[in-house]
């Protein structure tokens, strides 16, 4: 048995500073790697610098306040990593809020799509010059993969008609299947991609947004049917140590996923790639994240 000691990592966590990317961060931490946290509360990124310092982290520790719904602040988070952290070994995707009513962003997309969804699909492909510069690459988006609840609404993706919470949540996690799908049949990165549910897990930060008869009830339910954060992490962690070979895994808690289901099927995942770049165009013009452009992108229009 090696008893060589694996080198430091650069680790990527957004929503790294609450529930399972809190627990991951930590983790992360006591093994010795660099870590980038990403939250949009200041206090709680400044208390987990403090734990850093008294644990004597602090020099390995980087949190980023950024309001991740909004397309500028994904490019100012990636701008800014890409300067510091030439090279990032994995990037770990949970930043998720549950909402009980429809919001939009600054930029006028509804809000659960723009955070669950298109974060995750700019800062995965926004940092591939970073990724690529790692030797195993990795991927990490906690969703739901496994779940056949929900769809993508083509017709009305930014779900104007008929807002509901579950709606919107179970959509984005089917368009984050769709995500690691399209990701992983792209030449323009070579990081692996796995998407990792975490089951139900007691963290009551997701639920500081909902109303507080929900809220109580989850609470409740969550003391004795839910999984700790430090539990829920314990898959990314060894992830991490040890990166898939294949290019696209899902796993539900530690088990696989079988990859033939109909959430993941390829067409979609390639309508919705270019649905992502068309509205990415109509609300910024254009984006330096964006992948290069492959002959798939352009073809479908009809769709
Ligand atoms: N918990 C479960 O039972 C469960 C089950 C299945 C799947 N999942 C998935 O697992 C992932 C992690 O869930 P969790 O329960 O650990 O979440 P959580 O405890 O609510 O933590 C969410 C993290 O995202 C950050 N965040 C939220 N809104 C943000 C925004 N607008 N901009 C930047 N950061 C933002 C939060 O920081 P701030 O609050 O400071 O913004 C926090 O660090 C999510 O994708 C979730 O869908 C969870």
């Amino acid at each position: 048995m090696s008893s060589e000691i694996p080198p430091p990592r650069t680790i990527v966590v957004s929503g790294g500073t609450d529930g399972i990317g809190r627990a991951l961060v930590r983790d992360r931490l006591g093994r010795g790697d660099r870590v980038v946290a990403i939250g949009s509360t200041p206090g709680k990124g400044e208390a987990l610098l403090a734990e850093a310092e008294r644990s004597g982290a602090a020099g390995r520790l980087t949190f980023l306040r950024a309001e991740l719904s909004l397309i500028a602040e994904v490019e100012r988070v990636v701008e800014r990593i890409s300067a510091t952290h030439p090279r990032v070994d994995a990037l770990v995707l949970g930043a998720n809020r549950v909402l009980t009513r429809r919001q939009e962003t600054a930029e006028g997309l509804e809000f659960t799509f723009a955070l669950y969804y298109l974060s995750r699909y700019l800062l995965g492909h926004g940092l591939r010059g970073a990724l690529a510069a790692a030797p195993e690459p990795l991927i990490v988006n906690i969703s739901a993969p496994g779940l056949k609840a929900g769809r993508v609404h083509w017709d009305d993706p930014q779900l104007t008609d008929n807002y509901r919470t579950v709606r919107a949540q179970a959509q984005s996690g089917r368009a984050n299947d769709l995500l690691g799908v399209d990701f992983a049949a792209r030449p323009s990165s070579p990081a692996r991609y796995v998407l990792y549910h975490p089951g139900f897990t007691r963290s009551p930060g997701s639920w500081a947004h909902l109303s507080w008869p929900v809220a109580t009830s989850l609470r409740l339910l969550a003391r004795v049917a839910a999984r700790s954060p430090e539990e829920a992490a314990g898959p990314p962690s060894r992830l991490i140590d040890a990166p898939p070979a294949e290019p696209l895994t899902a796993v539900d808690r530690g088990r696989p996923v079988d990859p033939g289901l109909p959430t993941f099927d390829p067409g979609d995942a390639a309508r919705l790639a270019r649905e992502t770049r068309r509205l990415i165009r109509a609300t910024v013009g254009t984006s330096p994240l964006l992948p290069d452009e492959t002959p798939n992108d352009q073809a479908g229009a009809e769709n």
